[in-house]
């Protein structure tokens, strides 16, 4: 008990995966662990702190647990979920609204519609920012969450084989994940969508062959299935279609069932950062290696974690 957070990681903000390197990561995990075990000990940790949450897309889980992970840890939180509600209707710039949030909160957690927005802000505060998801580009908290996540239930990240479905060109959660777990040794990627949703070019080109990283990309999920040590499922990203017949021509394009599940390991996972609309039948929840609820949940103790790490909190001994 009482380990260490690295130093070195307050002040800094958070825009994506590499911001952090894999030890500062792999600390801030073990702090979760900790913060898991006895959540107690952390109720006032962060006393007299405020936490802004500025949403400027729509959000249940990113900003709930970053709410309730600071007042779980003592401190309070300002903000709005909705943008119309502050200047922004006035045409006030994303780098004015940072500069006056940064007069009353200790951090910023952003979630922007515009690729880079929250990188922009960063650049303007003098407090620490957190992208909680810019366009279809990153969402590196989440990131944290399925991760530890995976640490949780698999014990750890080398040697895993992991499958993407779904929305991989979109899906700003699969993006971050696969900059993220390049980093291991042994990683492997099925990478399962229609040829509409592959990956983005630079994920592939800058991210997985210039690490090196095994990966294929394929169209049936059923064809990896038996193979893969965690199943990473995405929703089809509807408001970033251009039109709507793309859309519903590639909404249920895979729904995982339980006829599906029984060509899976006995100890394969099923991730998905949610919301869930049909990719994932019901029936799925029941089967214990569903856990993208308890995903969920880890993703408030990882943000607690985040928080105490950004703000120089010492863990409590
Ligand atoms: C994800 C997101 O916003 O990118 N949701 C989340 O933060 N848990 C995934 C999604 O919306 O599909």
């Amino acid at each position: 008990m009482g380990m260490t957070i690295p130093t070195s990681l307050k002040g800094k903000s958070l825009i994506e995966p590499s911001d952090f390197s894999v030890e500062e990561t792999e600390a801030l995990f073990d702090l979760a662990d900790e913060i898991i075990k006895a959540p107690e000990k952390y109720s006032e940790i962060c006393k007299g702190r405020l936490l802004a949450t500025l949403f400027y897309e729509p959000s249940t889980r990113t900003r709930f647990s970053f709410e309730a992970a600071m007042l779980r840890l003592g401190g309070q939180v300002i903000g709005f979920s909705e943008p119309n509600t502050s200047s922004v209707a006035k045409g006030e710039s994303l780098s004015d609204t940072i500069r006056t949030i940064e007069c009353y909160a200790d951090l910023a957690v952003i979630r922007h519609h515009k690729e880079g927005g929250p990188k922009v802000a960063s650049l303007s505060a003098g407090i620490p920012v957190i992208n909680a998801g810019d366009g279809g580009h990153q969402h590196p908290t989440q990131t944290l969450t399925d991760m530890l996540t995976i640490r949780i239930e698999k014990g750890g990240f080398e040697n895993i084989n992991i499958g993407l479905c779904g929305d991989l060109k979109f899906g700003r959660t699969a993006h971050s994940f696969i900059k993220a777990l390049s980093r291991y040794r042994g990683v492997k990627f099925a990478l399962i969508s229609p040829e509409e949703l592959m990956i983005p070019e630079y994920v592939r080109k800058e991210v997985l062959l210039k690490n090196d990283i095994p990966f294929m990309e394929v169209r049936r999920l059923q064809d990896v299935m038996p193979d893969l040590d965690v199943l990473y499922m995405t929703r089809v990203q509807r408001e970033r279609f251009f039109n709507e017949e793309d859309y519903i021509r590639l909404k249920d394009i895979y729904i995982l069932d339980a006829e599906k599940m029984r060509g899976a390991r006995s100890d394969m996972i099923v991730l998905h950062p949610l919301p869930r609309v049909n990719e994932i039948a019901e029936e799925v929840d029941h089967d214990p290696r569903a856990v993208y609820f308890k995903q969920a949940k880890n993703g408030m103790y990882v943000r607690m974690a985040l928080i105490m790490a950004l703000l120089g909190i010492e863990n409590p001994r």
